[in-house]
């Protein structure tokens, strides 16, 4: 999986890149420029571009099997790209190397099933990417994941493991586990999906007020509350491309596509 393109623009990519410059756009926080990405003989991103500004969020739609979890995956290069360029804050990710575990710490992700580690702390959760990735020293690290945790509201379950939480309290602990390594973009890719009902919205409280703090945001999910609230912008997603992208009332009101009112149809009335 050899991946030399991911340094430099190449062929359309450049010409895309180049294109953004010439508008006087500010630098992007994420900017996707003719980004494919096959897995075998399946075209999973077609020509993906996408720039998103500091600070915005945006909620990804789309049916299952569209690309949006291997979108997410692209952008903190879990996956590889066959052509185009991703760059973080202007910055192009390199495809490997130890300069790809530092911009790879720009990026937070936040999953479906939290990945906590099991037989730690879940203070130990937090403070460990900060002091293994960061070598932040373990008091600063400490008084960092306490701040963290007491802000998505787990300060007093701090010395527990994460089995004695509940599914809600561990995805809380996964958020502020992924911004101790100080961001500054966070990827959702479903993040309430695998929770209880009655767990969905502490979650999504904490991600609307990290999107209220000014956090750039790009989240998967099929909360559509929290995507007419919190988002700044909908993309809607199928076979790979990007159909629409546009504000949550004219997407949720007019959606353009035939693909989006037969998707919005289905998850508005289940
Ligand atoms: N590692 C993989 N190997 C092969 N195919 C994959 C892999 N990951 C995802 N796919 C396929 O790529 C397509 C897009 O998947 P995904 O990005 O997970 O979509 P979504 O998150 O929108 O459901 C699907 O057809 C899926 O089966
Ligand atoms: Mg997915």
């Amino acid at each position: 999986m050899t991946d030399s393109s991911a340094n430099e623009p190449v062929g359309l990519a450049k010409d895309a890149a180049a294109r953004a410059t010439a508008a006087g756009d500010a630098t992007p926080m994420v900017g996707m420029y003719d980004v494919e990405k096959h897995f075998g003989d399946l075209h999973v991103l077609k020509t993906i571009n996408l720039t998103v500004p500091a600070g915005q969020v945006v909620v990804v739609l789309g049916p299952s099997g569209s690309g949006k979890s291997t979108l997410c995956r692209t952008i903190n290069r879990l996956e590889p790209i066959d052509s185009g360029r991703i760059d973080i804050d202007g910055t192009p990710l390199p495809a490997e190397g130890k300069q790809l575990a530092r911009l790879r710490a720009d990026v937070g992700m936040v999953f479906q099933s939290f990945n906590l580690f099991a037989h730690k702390t879940i203070l130990d959760n937090v403070m460990l990417g900060p002091v293994k990735v960061k070598g932040m020293d373990k008091k600063s690290a400490r008084d960092l994941a306490q701040a963290l945790l007491k802000r998505v509201g787990i300060a007093e379950q701090s010395s527990k493991l994460p089995a004695q939480l509940s599914g809600g309290q561990q995805q809380r602990v996964a958020i502020a586990r992924a911004l101790a390594m100080q961001p500054k973009v966070m990827l959702f890719d479903e993040p309430t999906s695998a929770l209880d009902p009655e767990m969905v919205q502490e979650v999504l409280d904490v991600m609307t007020s990290l999107a209220k703090e000014g956090m750039t945001m790009l989240v998967v999910t099929h909360e559509m509350g929290f995507a007419r609230r919190a988002a700044d912008r909908v993309l809607f997603m199928a076979d790979g491309q990007i159909l629409e992208d546009a504000a949550p009332d004219a997407f949720f009101t007019a959606p353009k596509s035939a693909r989006a009112k037969d998707f919005l149809g289905k998850i508005l009335t289940h």
